[in-house]
């Protein structure tokens, strides 16, 4: 992992908020940088050489994602602003006209507010069910939990791959075999896994799944909806203008085009979709389960020294993925954070958007590590030392 390819590593900075967004290798700045100083135009509107340009840069971005995730086609890959709008393009464009009242959606206590609030919204408008899988003493989903967990009316199951306070990998290619043999679509919120580990959609067998470019490397505004392909033929566009029409006359007639071009109304973040197909060629340049391998090593290294410091709670000591959340004892998470960015080391603290969590964890608050390819054993030694002081900590938090 080459430390000098990161720009924001120059300052005297130690970052461990890689969960909320990661920084960017100068190749993804100087990409976008290329396309607003060199070829800027439209995409799929112009029939001059600068637009075909851009057409063939916007259309490899997606190639280079269809690639990165396994999709089957490349029609399957919908860019959009990040998996917050995917997850609304699915409950509102797909689900919103397939559920039916009564219908039950489970999610899990743990889930970011993202894979929550798009639920909650149907639950109140068409009356559906949102209902919880039980998580286990870990703070894990099992596949027993969800075969004990459906009901006749249960239509969608709705998960992060990985949760983004507990960071622990769910096996979501049981949960859909056993999903599909009842009729059951599945949902994979992949925002905290995409940028750690290998996703094969294909292999997942997953119905749906969306993930941000910004939190792997790439620019924020742009994310991705990947759905099976019959899937997303059936989902009604969300927004509709220009650039997913084929043509449309004065009595409301609209004709829609094909997929992809049908779900991405308007003109399209293209520096966002180039910036991620390049922060994507990055990553596979490292290799992703070099990248894993690196965060699971790390968090191995932290455990073990964050385990050894009594005043510490640590809350998800069995994860796996670089995602670490902790207490100091007696003192108020977000506190800790302030105290630590006295010495330039960036966590988040709080609920990390996922307010139900505290029901099964009985903790409100926490502070959050979450690792990324480019942390050193020597930023957590850094951290470990400041942390390990209480009375340091009591002292100059304010
Ligand atoms: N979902 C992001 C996080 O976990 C914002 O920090």
């Amino acid at each position: 992992m080459n430390r000098e390819d990161f720009p924001m590593l120059y300052k005297d900075i130690i970052y461990f908020d890689n969960g909320a967004t990661t920084f960017k290798p100068k190749c993804v700045v100087d990409k976008i940088v290329d396309y607003y100083t060199n070829y800027t135009a439209n995409a799929h509107r112009g029939d001059y050489k600068t637009s075909l340009k851009v057409d063939m840069e916007y259309e490899d971005a997606r190639n280079i994602v269809q690639e990165f995730i396994n999709a089957k086609s490349r029609e399957e890959i919908i860019f959009n602003s990040g998996a917050t709008q995917g997850l609304n393009m699915i409950t509102n464009g797909f689900f919103a006209n397939l559920l039916e009242a009564g219908d039950e959606v489970l999610i899990t206590k743990a889930e970011h507010a993202s894979n929550v609030l798009p639920w909650f919204h149907l639950a109140k408008t068409k009356g559906i069910n949102v209902n919880y899988i039980p998580l286990d003493d870990n703070y894990y989903v099992t596949l027993e939990n969800v075969k004990r967990s459906i009901t006749p009316t249960t239509r969608v199951i709705s998960l992060a791959q990985v949760t983004n306070v507990i960071g622990d990998l769910r096996p979501i290619k049981e949960i859909c075999e056993f999903a599909h043999q009842n009729g059951i679509f599945v949902v994979v919120d992949a925002a905290q896994s995409a940028p750690h580990m290998k996703i094969d959609v294909q292999d997942l067998d997953c119905d749906f799944l969306v993930f941000s470019g910004h939190k792997m490397l790439g620019p924020t505004g742009i994310g991705v909806l990947y759905g099976k392909k019959e899937l997303l033929e059936n989902m009604i566009p969300t927004e509709f203008g220009g650039g997913m029409n084929e043509s449309f006359d004065n009595v409301n007639e609209v004709y829609l085009k094909k997929l992809p071009t049908r779900l991405e109304a308007g003109t399209p973040n293209i520096a966002g979709a180039i910036g991620l197909g390049e922060a994507i060629k990055y990553i596979n340049s490292i290799g992703i389960n070099k990248i894993q391998e690196h965060e699971k090593e790390l968090r191995r290294y932290l455990i073990n020294k964050l385990s050894k410091i009594k005043h510490i709670d640590i809350i998800n000591y069995e994860s796996d993925t670089g995602i670490v959340s902790f207490n100091v004892e007696d003192i108020f998470a977000q506190d800790v954070a302030v105290y630590l960015d006295k010495y330039n080391i960036c966590l988040r603290a709080g609920s990390h958007c996922a307010k139900n969590l505290k029901e099964e964890t009985g903790v409100k608050n926490t502070c959050r590590i979450s690792l990324y390819l480019y942390n050193t054993k020597d930023e957590i030694d850094k951290l470990v030392e400041l942390l390990s002081d209480k009375d340091r900590i009591m002292k100059e938090m304010i």
